[in-house]
C-alpha cells in the first residue's frame, strides 16, 4: 500500500525546501498518497486558522507528515508555534524529537524529550498587572513520559556505538533532576552493553564545542534539548544542514527542518534545502523505506560541496543518489 504522507509547507522558505525534499524522494520511486495541508502563519492571516481540530484526526490516520517550517512577521509570536506545532506534538503524542548531528569529527543524536517538561505550559499568574505579580512555569516531569524517552535512547544506543550521556541540572533541580537520574539509571540496569555518562546542561555546552566526538546517544528534557539543539546545529555546519523527526514511534509522526521560515530570503533561491532532504530521509526511515533513506544521506555526505541556489542544489542531490 502506498504511504499517505500529509505535506506541510508552511510560510517563507518552508515550501521551497519541501518542494526540493519530494524531488528527491520522487527520484527514488517512492509511492506515497499526497495530502497537502495550507496552515501556519499567512493561513492565519487570511481567515484566523491555527489547526482545527478535523485536521488533527485526520492526522492520525495517515503514517507521516513532511512539513517546511511555519512563522510570519504579522502574526504575534508564539501564537503558530504554540497553536500548530506544540498542539500536533501534544495531541499526536510525539513523545520524541529526534535530531542528529553528523560533521567531520563527530557523529551523535540528541533525543530530546517532546511532551512535557516546561513545554506543557504549568503555571499562571497571579495579581497581574500590580506590582506584586508573580508568574510561574513549572516543569512537569511524568515517570511515564520520562521512562519511554529514556527507553528509547538506550534502544538507539543498543543500534548505534552504545553509548548513552544524560543531560539535565541535578544539582539544582533537585525534584526533575532526580526523577530523570533515577529512570535514566534503572533503565540503564537493562542495557548492561550501554555505557552511560551523565553531564550537567552548562558543561554540556563547553563539551559539545570542545569534544562533541564523545557523544554518541544524548537523552535530556524539552528545554534542556532545545537549546542543546541549536548549539549542535551550530557546530555541525549551521542550521541549514539540521533534520529532525517528532516520532511517535507507534504512529503518524511528523518531520521538518529544524530551521525556520526566513521570510528575508524567500524567493531569492538562496534557502539550503538540504536539511528538509535530510528530514525527508528520516520521514523514510519511519515509512521503513531505510534503503531508499540511507541513498539521501549518503548523497548528502559532504554538504560542503552541495552549493548552488536552492532547487540546483536539490538537482545536485538527485544526480548523487
Ligand atoms: C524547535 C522550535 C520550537 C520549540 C518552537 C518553534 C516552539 O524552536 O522545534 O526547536 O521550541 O520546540
Ligand atoms: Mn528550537
Amino acid at each position: 500500500m502506498a504511504h499517505r504522507i500529509g505535506i506541510m509547507g508552511g510560510d517563507g522558505i518552508g515550501p521551497e525546501v519541501i518542494t526540493e525534499g519530494l524531488k528527491v524522494i520522487d527520484a527514488l520511486g517512492i509511492e506515497y498518497d499526497r495530502i497537502d495541508y495550507d496552515l501556519g502563519g499567512e493561513r492565519y492571516l487570511k481567515d484566523g486558522t491555527v489547526l482545527p481540530d478535523e485536521i488533527i484526526e485526520e492526522w492520525r490516520g495517515i503514517d507521516a507528515l513532511y512539513a517546511g517550517a511555519v512563522g510570519t512577521p504579522d502574526v504575534p509570536p508564539g501564537l503558530i508555534e504554540r497553536g500548530l506545532l506544540l498542539r500536533m506534538r501534544f495531541e499526536l503524542d510525539l513523545y520524541i524529537n529526534y535530531r542528529p548531528f553528523v560533521a567531520p569529527g563527530h557523529d551523535f543524536v540528541v533525543i530530546r524529550e517532546n511532551t512535557e517538561g516546561t513545554y506543557a505550559g504549568e503555571g499562571g499568574f497571579l495579581r497581574k498587572g500590580t506590582p506584586y505579580e508573580i508568574a510561574t512555569q513549572g516543569s512537569v516531569n511524568t515517570r511515564h513520559g520520562v521512562e519511554r524517552c529514556v527507553r528509547y535512547a538506550f534502544e538507539l544506543a543498543m543500534k548505534r556505538n552504545k553509548h548513552c550521556t544524560l543531560v539535565h541540572k541535578t544539582n539544582v533541580l533537585t525534584f526533575a533532576g532526580d526523577l530523570w537520574e533515577r529512570t535514566f539509571n534503572e533503565v540503564a540496569g537493562e542495557y548492561p552493553e550501554v555505557e552511560t555518562a551523565y553531564n550537567h546542561v552548562d558543561a554540556a555546552c563547553i563539551y559539545f564545542v570542545d569534544r562533541p566526538e564523545s557523544y554518541d546517544v544524548i537523552v535530556t528534557d524539552n528545554l534542556f534539548g532545545d537549546i542543546l539543539t541549536d548549539l549542535g546545529g551550530a557546530i555541525s555546519g549551521g542550521i541549514g544542514l539540521a533534520p529532525t523527526a517528532n516520532l511517535n514511534p507507534s504512529g503518524m509522526s511528523m518531520f521538518e527542518p529544524v530551521h525556520g521560515s526566513a521570510p528575508d530570503i524567500v524567493g531569492t533561491g538562496k534557502a539550503n534545502p538540504v536539511a528538509a532532504i535530510l528530514s525527508g530521509a528520516m520521514m523514510l526511515d519511519h515509512l521503513g523505506e531505510t534503503e531508499a533513506a540511507d541513498r539521501i544521506r549518503a548523497a548528502c555526505a559532504n554538504p560542503n560541496t552541495l552549493t548552488g541556489s536552492t532547487s540546483e542544489i536539490g538537482d545536485l542531490v538527485v544526480a548523487r543518489l
